[in-house]
């Protein structure tokens, strides 16, 4: 087999492994305080929503009565299976549609939501700058973006952990980079960070344990 094709068979069962996986490696994160954080910034979540990168769905059962519509962008399938088995066995209202893209190339009209939401996933992404540029182009403007992630710590110690195992980190967690500075990004981009909350992801290795919490909005 060739190089390329075995890593692509290799990625689809590592995806599958850590589709299956997912909920179960966070369990312990949830249970002790990231479910919490999760359900206090989703409170704000309002109008038409978009959220990048859902994963299993986690956030689903999060969203209010405030939430007209919720767009869920994923782009891998094995995530994307198991996302569609929540929405199929969902009992609220809150209309709710899987969509296979990437954060971004988001395939929406400009100004199409009024609240974009990114949990664990700018960590992800192949391109955190054109995805975060992209929630601008179709978040309204004053409409905001909600975010939970993991970044690049402040401590050089741990940024220079960060640094030196991002690679089989990123090898082992799906794509996931462990030294992103988020927070860099974001400030970088046409969002204005309105609150950011510096904590930590609990029960977690610390090379991913530094965590930002907040919401960004674009000028009206
Ligand atoms: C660590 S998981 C986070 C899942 C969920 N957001 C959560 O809070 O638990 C990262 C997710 O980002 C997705 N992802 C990877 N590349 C992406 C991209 N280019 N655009 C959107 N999502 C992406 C992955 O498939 C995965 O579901």
């Amino acid at each position: 087999m060739a190089a390329g094709a075995m890593g692509k068979a290799y990625d689809a069962t590592w995806g599958r492994f850590f589709a299956a996986y997912y909920d179960r490696a966070l369990k312990a994160s949830e249970e002790n305080g990231l479910g919490d954080m999760r359900r206090a910034l989703l409170a704000d979540a309002r109008g038409r929503v978009v959220e990048i990168g859902a994963g299993t769905g986690t956030n689903l059962d999060l969203y209010g009565a405030e939430v007209e519509d919720l767009t869920l962008i994923e782009p891998d399938p094995h995530m994307g299976a198991r996302l569609r088995d929540r929405l199929a066995a969902r009992t609220h209202a809150v209309p709710a549609r899987l969509v296979a893209a990437s954060a971004e190339t988001i395939p929406f009209d400009d100004d199409t939501f009024d609240t974009a939401v990114a949990t664990l996933v700018l960590c992800t992404v192949p391109d955190p700058v054109a995805a975060i540029t992209e929630l601008a182009r179709v978040v309204r403007p004053g409409g905001h973006l909600l975010f939970i992630e993991h970044v690049r710590s402040d401590d050089p110690k741990t940024a220079r952990w960060q640094d030196r195992l991002e690679k089989p980190w990123r090898f082992l967690a799906d794509g996931c980079h462990c030294n992103r500075d988020t927070e860099a990004n974001l400030s970088a981009s046409a969002f204005q960070v309105e609150s950011i909350d510096h904590g930590a992801l609990p029960k977690s290795m610390p090379i991913v344990r530094p965590l930002i919490l907040g919401s960004a909005h674009l000028p009206p």
